[in-house]
C-alpha cells in the first residue's frame, strides 16, 4: 500500500503563539489546577440584550443560507454604525465575513499573489502569520517598541521595507498584542505612504470601541484618500463580546478589491444567518453599554499594569487601547517560563496561562523576554493573576539561578 503525505502548505501553517500551549494547561487542568487563561482574547462582558433580542424576534421557519455578502438589514446596520464616525460607505462597500480572520484571508487573497510580500508592524496578532500562511504571502516586518509605546517608527523605517513584489501593508489599531492606538497623523503617514507606493493600507480595526484615556482610533476610512487602497477589516467578536458569533465584515471603496472578496465570500457561500440576524438587531446597543465596558476594561487594564510594574525586572507601559499588555521579564525566556506556569508551577492550586512573546514578531530572537496578556476577567480574579505572576516569576527566577 501506498502511503500518503500531507502537505507543506499545511504544515507551514505556524502554530498559533496564543493557543499552542493548550494541550499543557488541559492535562494541568485533569489534575484540579484551576488555571486562569490570560493567553487569549476571550472577554467575560455580557453580550448586549440587543443579541439575544434579535435572535427571540427571528420567526422564519427555515435556518437558510444568507446572501453571500450579507443579509440586507445586517449591512445596513453596518452602514448606520460607519456613517456615526463619519465613514460614508454605502452597502455596495461591505461584505459580510465570519470573523475579522476570515475578512484578513480574504484581503491577503484578493490583494496578493503568491509569493507576494505584505509589510507588517511586529509586535503583530500572532495569528496573522497563520492567515499569510495559507494565503502563501511572506510577511515584512518593522519593529516597534515598548520604550516608544509601540508607535510607528519613522517613515523611513518602513519605506525601506518595501520590494517590488510589496503588495499592500497591514496594521492594527487599537493594537493587539500592543493596545497602541495609532494618532491620526500616524494613519495619514500610512496612508500616504500606501498611495505614493501603490499598496493597500489592511487596516485591521476590530479593536475600534476600546480607547482609552481620552484617545480615539481614528479608521484608515476617515483619511481622505484612501478610496483605492484603503480597506477596514472589522468584526462584532469584540465590540458587542460576541466572538462566537464569528461576523465582521471587509469594508472598501475599491470596487475591484471589493468584487474579489464577494467572489471568496460566494464560494462559502454564506456567514450564519441567525447570527447575522441579531448582530444587525445590535446597531440598537445604547452608548452607555460601551461607556459601561470601557469603564470596565480601564479598571482591569490598571490592576494589571500596577501588578507587573510592580515586580521586580517587569517592565509594562499602560497601552491606551484594546485589552491586552505587553510586558518585558527581564532575563526570563517567557517560552519556558509559560510552559513551566502550566506543567510545575501552582500558589494555592492555581496557577495563569499567559501567551509567550515571540509568536508576535517576525524578526527570530525578538519577543523572548516578553509576555502578553488579555485583561479579559473581572478586577478580582485579574488581581489574583497577578499575585499568582509576581509568585511565579519569583520562583522561576529563583530555579534558574
Ligand atoms: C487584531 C485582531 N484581528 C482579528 C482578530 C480576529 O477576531 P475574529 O475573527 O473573532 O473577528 C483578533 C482576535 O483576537 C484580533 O485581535
Amino acid at each position: 500500500m501506498q502511503s500518503v503525505s500531507v502537505s507543506t502548505r499545511g504544515k507551514n501553517v505556524p502554530k498559533s503563539a496564543i493557543r499552542k500551549l493548550i494541550p499543557f494547561a488541559k492535562e494541568r487542568e485533569k489534575t484540579g489546577v484551576k488555571i486562569i487563561k490570560l493567553n487569549i482574547g476571550q472577554p467575560d462582558i455580557e453580550t448586549p440584550e440587543e443579541f439575544w433580542q434579535g435572535v427571540r424576534d427571528f420567526k422564519e421557519r427555515v435556518l437558510a443560507y444568507a446572501p453571500s455578502e450579507g443579509r440586507a438589514e445586517l449591512v445596513k446596520s453596518f452602514v448606520t454604525y460607519y456613517n456615526k464616525y463619519g465613514i460614508t460607505v454605502t452597502t455596495s462597500d461591505i461584505v459580510v465575513i465570519m470573523g475579522g480572520i476570515e475578512g484578513i484571508l480574504f484581503a491577503l487573497l484578493a490583494a496578493t499573489d503568491p509569493g507576494d510580500e505584505v509589510i507588517v508592524a511586529e509586535p503583530y496578532y500572532s495569528n496573522y502569520l497563520g492567515v499569510a500562511a495559507m494565503a502563501q504571502v511572506n510577511f515584512v516586518a518593522f519593529t516597534t517598541t515598548a520604550e516608544n509605546g509601540y508607535h510607528l517608527p519613522a517613515r523611513e523605517e518602513i519605506v525601506k521595507k518595501i520590494t517590488p513584489r510589496t503588495k499592500a501593508v497591514l496594521i492594527s489599531s487599537p493594537g493587539n498584542p500592543t493596545g497602541c492606538v495609532y494618532t491620526r497623523k500616524e494613519m495619514e503617514l500610512l496612508a500616504s505612504i500606501a498611495n505614493e507606493h501603490g499598496l493597500f493600507l489592511i487596516s485591521d480595526e476590530v479593536y475600534r470601541e476600546f480607547a482609552y484615556d481620552g484617545e480615539e482610533a481614528t479608521s484608515v476610512m476617515q483619511i481622505p484618500g484612501t478610496e483605492q487602497c484603503g480597506i477596514i477589516i472589522d468584526s462584532v467578536s469584540k465590540r458587542y463580546s460576541a466572538c462566537g458569533a464569528r461576523l465582521g465584515c471587509v469594508v472598501s471603496k475599491n470596487k475591484e478589491f471589493m468584487a474579489s472578496v464577494l467572489s471568496l465570500a460566494t464560494v462559502r457561500l454564506s456567514a450564519g444567518t441567525l447570527d447575522q440576524v441579531a448582530i444587525a438587531n445590535c446597531i440598537n446597543t445604547p452608548d452607555a453599554y460601551f461607556e459601561k465596558v470601557r469603564k470596565e476594561y480601564v479598571e482591569r487594564r490598571d490592576i494589571v499594569v500596577k501588578g507587573l510594574s510592580a515586580i521586580p525586572g517587569v517592565v509594562c507601559p499602560s497601552p491606551k487601547g484594546a485589552f491586552y499588555v505587553m510586558a518585558k521579564i527581564k532575563g526570563v525566556d517567557t517560552e519556558e517560563f509559560a510552559k513551566w506556569l502550566l506543567t510545575d508551577f501552582a500558589d494555592n492550586n492555581e496557577t495563569v496561562m499567559i501567551a509567550p512573546g515571540a509568536g508576535f514578531y517576525a524578526t527570530p530572537g525578538l519577543g523572548r523576554d516578553e509576555i502578553r496578556i488579555a485583561y479579559v476577567f473581572k478586577a478580582p480574579v485579574m488581581k489574583r493573576a497577578m499575585e499568582i505572576l509576581a509568585q511565579a516569576i519569583q520562583t522561576f527566577r529563583s530555579l534558574k539561578k
